[in-house]
């Protein structure tokens, strides 16, 4: 084996899960900030699918016209750090570290490099890789919109649709510990897991419309993007917010309206983008969350890395029940 090279997954272009190619391709050396990790966990989520599929499309603008310009897909990893750049000074050699690499994906590989003030702190002595790995994807996102964007409180009313996702299974929980009354909105196959996350209300969405249940919410987290402002208005409180994680033109279009002309407000953020500081603190504070016992990692299947491509086609079904996890070695 070359020392030099590793294994990683390679997208050739944009499309289905076939443009995805197990390759060796060169170790990556850290620039003077940066470490190198070798990866012990990484994951497959819904960005890395909109990465390998190009769409919507004017994600392209960032992610390269034609075909994706760093074409190894994955964002969240846990690992040990390898090597470190000349300026590195808060990380060391064979520390136990995990986070994400954002838009710069990379990470279904056994080595990425990434800053040491990146998106990236050490793991708790006590935290499996195969959790760490999962942290940046559903917690992190749902930490952000909760606490930071709907400014969740104690006693509020929260619904989650979308209750059995990757977003949706840590919302549950951190509305939970952050003190809310939590409904959760899945399918009947997922009612008892999204029960036994600790959401005091569930709602089967092939039985029962959400938004006729003859409740208003302070806040609907609507952590699947499959309904809309404008169906949920009268489900919520006065001042109640609509909180969207997926993009599209109506969530672009109720932001709009309800800035200007509503008490209530619908709000879409994408939480990648924070400045690293704040999602390192986002992080810190997951960690507190879980070291409590709040905060469980919810894994639906688990793949190795070679098999990336077929978890991608399971992600893709648009059913997966919390996270798919990619094992890179053994203890992983
Ligand atoms: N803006 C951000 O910062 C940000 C960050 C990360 C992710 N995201 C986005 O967040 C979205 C959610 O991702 P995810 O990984 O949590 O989940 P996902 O993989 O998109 O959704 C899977 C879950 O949704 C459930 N589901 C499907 N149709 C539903 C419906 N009509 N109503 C309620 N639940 C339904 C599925 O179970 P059943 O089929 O059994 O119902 C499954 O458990 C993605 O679009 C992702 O791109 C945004």
């Amino acid at each position: 084996m070359n020392p030099d090279m590793m294994k990683a997954i390679v997208a050739t272009g944009y499309g289905t899960s076939d443009v995805l190619t197990v390759q060796q391709v060169p170790v990556p050396t850290p620039a003077t900030n940066e470490v190198l990790v070798r990866i012990y966990a990484t994951t497959v989520t819904k960005a890395d699918t909109m990465m390998r599929t190009g769409k919507p499309l004017f994600g392209r603008l960032m992610l390269g016209l034609t075909k994706p310009k760093n074409p190894i897909p994955g964002t969240g990893f846990a690992g040990v750090v390898e090597a470190v750049g000349k300026e590195v000074s808060l990380l060391q050699v064979g520390q136990r570290v995990f986070g994400e690499t954002a838009v710069n994906f990379s990470a279904n590989a056994e080595y990425v490099c990434l800053p040491e003030n990146g998106v990236i702190l050490p793991m708790p002595e006590s935290m499996r890789y195969a959790e760490a790995a999962l942290f940046t994807d559903g917690p992190m996102t749902s930490l952000n919109f909760l606490q930071e964007i709907g400014k969740l409180k104690p006693g509020q009313k929260v619904l989650i649709n979308g209750a059995s996702g990757s977003l949706g299974t840590a919302a549950i929980q951190l509305a939970k510990y952050m003190g809310a009354e939590v409904t959760g909105v899945c399918s009947t196959r997922n009612l008892g897991l999204v029960r036994s996350l600790g959401a005091d209300q569930v709602v089967d969405y092939a039985r029962q419309d959400f938004t006729q249940l003859g409740q208003r919410f302070h806040l609907i987290y609507d952590a699947v993007g499959k309904s809309s402002y404008r169906k949920c208005k009268q489900a919520l409180q006065p001042e109640g917010k609509f909180l969207s994680p997926v993009l599209g033109g109506a969530i672009f279009r109720d932001m709009l309206f309800t800035s200007a002309f509503s008490s209530q407000k619908a709000q879409f953020a994408a939480t990648g983008l924070k400045p690293a500081d704040e999602l390192r603190t986002l992080l810190s504070q997951l960690v507190e969350i879980w070291r409590q016992g709040h905060l469980k990692a919810v894994i639906d299947r688990q793949y190795p890395l070679d098999r990336v491509p077929e978890a991608h086609s399971y992600v893709d079904t648009g059913r997966k029940k919390g996270n798919v996890l990619i094992s890179v070695r053994e203890d992983g």
